[in-house]
């Protein structure tokens, strides 16, 4: 396919569905603070996605469930004053939009409000299908999120494939459509078969951006932590790791407690 490329001041919601009907690739990638999200938007990449892996990498939580509205909020206004081409997704997190559409639309608002986000990110299929109408309707962009949904990770039992059995590549499917037809611009499908996601990217015209979903998508995310190889105890298949920082970061934290307890630094020149 050829990639016809634009170049785009500031990304929104519909440059990244003129991406996906131009052909050129979305690159996403998470932030959580400030000085990560303006190297992450200085180096190009289209969507920073201010992730509920906050709750996993900012803090040691075993899953995302913990990550309060308030955190996101905190983290998402870091990232925004940071930004200036990215377009920024901000995950709702786990129980600030599943009891009903009018909570959804509160935290979607307290989101938009509060820290500045460009639109916001939900787990879920059918069964949240009111609740995305309700925050459309206000004219707040969402983007939908399918295949393996962290927040649902105690009903799953575990992170593996999903979606390998007929009848949940089905019900896959048909959420896609769902979402994209309630008025989603964007969707995340995650830890899916490449085929599958192959085929459901090619049924709609919004974009879907995958994490271990192969490469016939529209776009790849991946956790910012996870790529520079700060948290290298997570070796799925799908993660390409572009740096080892854990060893770099441990040598040079290694390097100055040596140089400190030499009165090697600071040197003559490192002092007033
Ligand atoms: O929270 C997150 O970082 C995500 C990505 C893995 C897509 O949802």
């Amino acid at each position: 396919m050829s990639v016809a490329k634009k170049q785009y001041k500031r990304v929104t919601t519909k440059s990244v569905v003129e991406m996906k009907s131009n052909g050129e690739k979305i690159s996403m990638l998470t932030a959580y603070d400030y000085t990560m999200a303006k190297i992450v938007d200085g180096a190009g990449i289209d969507v920073i996605l201010v992730g509920d892996s906050a709750s996993n990498v900012m803090a040691g939580h075993e899953t995302t469930l913990p990550i309060t509205l308030d955190q996101m909020i905190y983290h998402a206004s870091s990232v925004i004053r940071a930004v200036k081409r990215a377009l920024v997704v901000v995950d709702i997190p786990f129980g600030s939009y599943q009891s009903d559409p009018k909570e959804a639309l509160r935290s979607a608002i307290r989101i938009m409000k509060e820290s500045g986000g460009h639109a916001v990110k939900v787990e879920g299929g059918k069964e949240i299908k009111e609740s995305v109408k309700r925050i459309l309707n206000a004219g707040i962009p969402v983007m939908g999120h399918l295949g393996l949904t962290p927040q649902s990770i105690y009903k799953f039992g575990t992170y593996t494939v999903r979606a390998k059995e007929e009848a949940e590549a089905e019900k896959l499917k048909e959420d896609a459509k769902m979402l994209e037809k309630a008025g989603c611009f964007a969707i995340v499908l995650e830890k899916v078969p490449a085929k599958l996601a192959k085929e459901v990217a090619q049924s709609l015209t919004i974009p879907v951006i995958g994490i271990g979903a192969g490469n016939g998508v529209d776009g790849q995310v991946l956790v910012t932590h996870d790529m520079l190889g700060m948290t290298h105890e997570f070796n799925p298949r799908f993660l390409r790791r572009y740096l080892n920082m854990y060893e770099e970061m441990t040598n040079a934290f290694e390097q100055y407690a040596a140089d400190v307890k030499s009165v090697d630094f600071p040197n003559d020149k490192e002092q007033y």
